[in-house]
C-alpha cells in the first residue's frame, strides 16, 4: 500500500536518485574539474557510505511513500564494488516501475551483463563529443571515445535501454551538436542535450557558457525534420522530439532556459545518507546516523515524510545572480545530478 505525500508546492514524491559513491574515474570540466578534485581531495571514507542493506531499507521506505522510479548515480556508480548486488536487492522491491543508472559508460563492457541479470532496466550514458581529442580534454583524463562507445554497445547487447546525455558548453563542444545527433540517430540512441548548469561551486559556470535549447533546436532543424513527442509521464525531465524519417527520439534538458521545478518529484539520497530536496539546495538532512542509532522503519518514514512535506525548493525557477551567490552549494559529483 502506497501513501501519497506532497510537498509545500503540492508536488508528489515519485523518484529517488541514489548516489552510491562520490568518486569518479573522470574529471569532467563541468563537474569535477581536475584542479579542484586533485590527488589530495578527501572523498568519503568507506565507513561513511551507506551499506547496500541500508540503501535497500531506505529505498523500500521511499517506495512505500510513493516512489516509483529509482536511479543509481555517483560520482561514477560503477566504481562501487559489487554494484549488481545492490541492483538485485532494489529490483526485488515491490511497487517499482523503473530502475535505471547514470554512468560514464567506461565500466559497462565489464558490468552490463551482470547488471541486466540483476534487474537493471536501462542506463543513461554521458558522452559529450565524438572527437577523441576533445573528449579527452573534456573528461580531464585524456580518455578517448572508444571505451565509452564500447560501453554503449555492451549495454545494448545485454538488453539494457540506452540513452545518451551530452552537456553542451559554448565554445567547448557546441561543434559536436550535429555529429552527435548523426551518430545517435544512426545507432537508434536517444540523445539528450543538457544545458550546462550552475551546480556546485567548482565548475566556473557563467550564463555566457550556456547553449540553450532554442539555439540547439534551431541548428538541428537545419539538418533534420523533427516533430514533438508528448511526455511519457508526469514530470519527465527531458523535452522530446522525434526524427520524422525514423523512430528515434532526441531531447533537451532545459534546466536553465525553461525550468521544470513545478513538476519536480525528485528526492536525492547522497552516498553518506543525507536526503536532499533539490539539486541546488545544499542543506542535506541526515538519515544515516538516525538509522544507525536504531530508528525504526516507522520513524524513518516519519522523518522522510516531514522532510518532503517541508520542501519548497524551486531553484531553477528563481535562478538569478543573487540567489546564486548566497546559497549553500553541493557538488554534482556528490549528489549525482
Ligand atoms: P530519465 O529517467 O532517463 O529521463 O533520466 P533523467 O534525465 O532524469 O536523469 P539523468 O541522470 O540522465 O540526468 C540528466 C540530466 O538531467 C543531468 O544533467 C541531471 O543533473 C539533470 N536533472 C535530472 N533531474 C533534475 C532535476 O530535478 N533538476 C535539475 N535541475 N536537473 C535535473
Ligand atoms: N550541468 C549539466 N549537467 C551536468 N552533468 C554533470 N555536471 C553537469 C552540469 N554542471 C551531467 C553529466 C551526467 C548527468 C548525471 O549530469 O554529464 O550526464
Ligand atoms: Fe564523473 Fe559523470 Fe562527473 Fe564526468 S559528469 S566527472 S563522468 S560524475
Ligand atoms: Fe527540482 Fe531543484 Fe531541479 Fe527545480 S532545480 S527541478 S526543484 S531539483
Amino acid at each position: 500500500e502506497k501513501t501519497i505525500i506532497k510537498d509545500k508546492l503540492n508536488r508528489p514524491l515519485r523518484d529517488l536518485r541514489i548516489s552510491v559513491i562520490d568518486r569518479c574515474n573522470f574529471r569532467c570540466q563541468y563537474c569535477m574539474p581536475a584542479d579542484q578534485f586533485g590527488p589530495d581531495f578527501e572523498f568519503l571514507p568507506r565507513s561513511a557510505l551507506l551499506t547496500y542493506e541500508e540503501i535497500e531499507r531506505v529505498a523500500k521506505i521511499f517506495v512505500k511513500l510513493g516512489v516509483e522510479k529509482l536511479r543509481l548515480t555517483g560520482g561514477e556508480p560503477l566504481l562501487r564494488r559489487d554494484l549488481p548486488t545492490l541492483v538485485e536487492k532494489l529490483s526485488n522491491i515491490e511497487g517499482l516501475s523503473d530502475l535505471a543508472l547514470t554512468t560514464n559508460g567506461v565500466l559497462l563492457p565489464k558490468l552490463a551483463p551482470s547488471l541486466r541479470k540483476a534487474g537493471l532496466k536501462r542506463v543513461n550514458v554521458s558522452l559529450d563529443s565524438l572527437d577523441d581529442e576533445l573528449f579527452g580534454k573534456i573528461n580531464g583524463r585524456g580518455v578517448g571515445t572508444g571505451p565509452v562507445l564500447d560501453g554503449i554497445k555492451a549495454a545494448k547487447q545485454a538488453g539494457l535501454g540506452v540513452k545518451i546525455n551530452m552537456v553542451v558548453k559554448k565554445g567547448l563542444n557546441d561543434s559536436e551538436i550535429i555529429p552527435m545527433a548523426d551518430y545517435c540517430k544512426k545507432n537508434g540512441l536517444e540523445l539528450r542535450y543538457i544545458e550546462f548548469m550552475d551546480v556546485g561551486s567548482t565548475n566556473g559556470w557563467k550564463m555566457d557558457d550556456v547553449v540553450t535549447k532554442r539555439q540547439i533546436y534551431k541548428l538541428l532543424k537545419e539538418h533534420f525534420e523533427l516533430e514533438p513527442v508528448d511526455p511519457s509521464y508526469y514530470g519527465e525531465v527531458a523535452k522530446l522530439y522525434r526524427y520524422k524519417d525514423n523512430d528515434v527520439n532526441v531531447g533537451f534538458i532545459t534546466s536553465v532556459s525553461e525550468s521544470f521545478c513545478s513538476t519536480c518529484t525528485r528526492a536525492r539520497l547522497s552516498a553518506n545518507g543525507q536526503i536532499f530536496t533539490c539539486l541546488f539546495n545544499g542543506n542535506g538532512q541526515d538519515i544515516r546516523n538516525f538509522m544507525r542509532n536504531g530508528a525504526t522503519d516507522e520513524q524513518l518514514a516519519e522523518r522522510i515524510t516531514a522532510i518532503w512535506n517541508g520542501r519548497m525548493d524551486r531553484y531553477s525557477d528563481e535562478r538569478t545572480a543573487e540567489t546564486n551567490k548566497n546559497r549553500k552549494k553541493i557538488e554534482m559529483s556528490y549528489i549525482g545530478g
